[in-house]
């Protein structure tokens, strides 16, 4: 069994092979440029390990998890655009580098890329595969309609945040664990286990992804500060603090409606909302929201009943993910 620095350097090795050294160049080099900015690959290692629980090599799985890898980068190009982010692992976005037109054309090819490379899973398990892939891919887009639906709106319940952020994020990784199960030929009951594991897991991830937008040092988290205040963003701190606000809610209301025209403003917008975080305790409720996830999901792992050893690197695995930094 491979721990999850080995399924690393195996994912990254084949990402790095596949070759989009192509013309016309204007729309391949932003898709090296992405994938070559590496991130932390977390979605196609879950799925080599969700594989390796039960087959020991791991060979098979490797275009479905470059598949994975490669949509999970296609979702950020258009991502960066619409929350009009200028900085990702630490390097200027692709519409900031290149152009708008250039983040929606790459972004398009590699989502067709991620089909080419999911196409390769074994026959014997292609339509399951692909059923799973589009479902899931689908869902997506369907999360990011609400996270931007979400920013008209003055504040909502936590239940349709869940909702929002389990689509836009949550079932990406679900499918990854899943996937990696299915094509190993796991049973339904794994598969579906393992899915559950990676649902929570992702909610936790995205509401950790939420406190570092907030908190983060921005040495080291690759991305903007402050990003979801600026865009009014229902993210979980925004979302709870409304829940808490009583008294502040008009405080929480007028400082949304904070200009973010300059430099400055942007500043003063975002340690407005921080401050009134700050007070009403949000960052810490934050974190235990994020442990409680985290053993939710390894509940469903523990149905699996595996051997210590395995368990061991789905929960060390799990706490890598929420204890992150960037
Ligand atoms: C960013 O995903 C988008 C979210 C779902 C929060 P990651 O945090 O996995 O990004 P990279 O691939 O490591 O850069
Ligand atoms: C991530 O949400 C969702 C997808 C990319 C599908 P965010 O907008 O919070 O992700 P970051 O913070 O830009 O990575
Ligand atoms: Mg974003
Ligand atoms: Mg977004
Ligand atoms: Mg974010």
């Amino acid at each position: 069994m491979y721990n999850a620095s080995q399924l690393l350097e195996k994912i990254n090795a084949f990402i790095a092979a596949l070759d989009y050294n192509r013309p016309p160049v204007g729309l391949y080099e932003p898709v090296e440029y992405t994938l070559a900015l590496g991130g932390k690959r977390i979605r196609p290692v879950l799925m080599l390990m969700a594989y390796n629980l039960y087959k020991e090599e791991v060979d098979d799985i490797l275009f479905p998890a470059a598949a994975i890898e490669t949509y999970h980068n296609y979702t950020l190009l258009h991502d960066d655009l619409m929350d009009k982010a200028d900085l990702r692992r630490g390097n200027p976005t692709v519409h900031k580098k290149w152009d708008e037109n250039t983040a929606i054309l790459s972004g398009d090819v590699m989502s067709i890329e991620s089909y080419k490379l999911i196409a390769k899973a074994p026959a014997e398990v292609l339509p399951e595969a692909l059923e799973l892939f589009s479902k899931t891919a689908a869902e997506v887009c369907e999360g990011q309609q609400y996270d931007m639906d979400f920013e008209d709106l003055e504040c909502v319940p936590m239940s349709d945040y869940l909702k929002m952020i389990g689509l836009k994020t949550a079932v990406l990784i679900a499918c990854a664990a899943k996937m990696g199960a299915l094509i190993a030929g796991a049973s339904a009951q794994d598969c579906d286990l393992l899915y559950r594991y990676g649902y929570d897991l992702g909610l936790a991830f995205q509401i950790a992804d939420d406190w570092l937008d907030t908190y983060a040092d921005p040495e080291v988290f690759g991305k903007a500060i402050g990003g979801d205040i600026v865009n009014n963003k229902k993210s979980w701190l925004m979302t709870r603090a409304f829940e808490k606000a009583e008294d502040r809610r008009e405080e929480l209301i007028a400082a949304m409606a904070m200009p973010v025209g300059t430099e400055e403003e942007k500043e003063a917008k975002i340690q407005t909302v921080k401050a009134i975080y700050d007070d009403l305790n949000i960052g810490e409720e934050a974190k235990a929201e994020i442990t409680r996830l985290h053993s939710r999901a390894m509940e469903h792992a523990a149905g699996l009943g595996l051997k210590p050893e395995a368990y061991a690197l789905l929960e060390n695995y799990a706490k890598k993910l929420i204890g992150r930094t960037k």
